[in-house]
Parts: structure tokens; sequence; C-alpha cells
């Protein structure tokens, strides 16, 4: 007998610095992104501070491939770098079409991130902050 393929997800994660940052420019980028996300069938979480973006995206893979071409050329951010990006069959974020999240106090201070320490995470340390921050969510609702 013929095995099931797995349910595949991908994920993918990448960071950038933000252009004329705003809170009216944040509020329409989650807009947008909740309503193409919906129709695509992707999931995930923005970490947003004015000095940072970090991004997790998981969905079918031709959807998180086109998403992320868009956002790549998008004028409201610059110097897009992908951390990680991955075939997986758990999602991390199922009710969330995009969360948007200020930068927490257990993540990156101002200092930190002007050091680039975003920029040299390790995919698995980068997967991780993703990770602490669903089963904070969970823990709170
Ligand atoms: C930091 C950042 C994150 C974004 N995230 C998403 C996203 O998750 N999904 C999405 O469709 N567009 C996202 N966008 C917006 C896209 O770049 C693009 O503007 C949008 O897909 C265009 O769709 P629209 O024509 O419906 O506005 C993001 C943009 C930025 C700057």
């Amino acid at each position: 007998m013929k095995r099931q393929p797995k349910n595949q997800i991908k994920h993918l994660i990448y960071t950038s610095k933000p252009i004329n940052f705003d809170d009216f420019s944040i509020s329409n980028i989650l807009k947008s992104s909740q309503k193409n996300n919906k129709k695509d069938g992707i999931t995930g979480a923005l970490i947003f501070r004015e000095d940072i973006f970090l991004q997790f995206l998981e969905g079918p893979e031709n959807k998180v491939d086109k998403a992320f071409n868009n956002i790549a050329s998008d004028k409201r951010h610059k110097d897009v770098l992908k951390l990680k990006e991955d075939i997986t069959d758990r999602k991390l974020f199922t009710s969330w079409a995009m969360r948007g999240d200020p930068v927490k106090s257990w993540m990156w201070s101002y200092e930190d991130v002007d050091n680039g320490i975003v920029k040299k995470l390790k995919p698995e340390d980068a997967f991780e902050v993703f990770e602490k921050l669903s089963r904070e969510i969970d823990q709170f609702n």
C-alpha cells in the first residue's frame, strides 16, 4: 500500500529593517497580510519594532514562496535576510493569519539589534524565538 504523504508545511523566517516605521504603517502591513494570508492558507507572526522586523511564515510551499517574493520587494523595509526555510508537518500559529507582536522584553535591546544579533541568529535559534512566542500565546489564551 502506498504511504500517504505527510501534511507538508513550509516555514520561512527572515529579518529586515523597517523604513518609515510607525503605528499606521504596521497596522496597514498587518491588515493586508491577514487578508492575503487567509486566502492562501498561510499563518505566522511578525515581530516588530522601529529598528527590526522578524517574520515567521508557514503554509503551502508555493504560497509561502510567492508571499516572500512579494514581501522581499516591499519598499517599507530593507536588508531582507532569510534566516531559515524548511519543510515540516507542524504549524506554530494555527489560528493567526498574521499575528503582530512588538519586540518583547526577553528578545533584544536596541543595542543588540544595532550589533546585528538578529541577523546572526542560527536557523534553530530563530525558530526557537517563534516557538517560545507561540507557547506564550497558548498560555495566555
Ligand atoms: C514586514 C512586512 C511583512 C509583510 N508580510 C506579509 C504577509 O505575511 N503576507 C502578505 O500577503 N503580505 C505581506 N506584506 C505585504 C506585501 O509586501 C505586499 O505589500 C502585499 O502582499 C501586497 O498585497 P495587496 O496588493 O493585497 O496589498 C508584508 C510587508 C512587510 C513590509
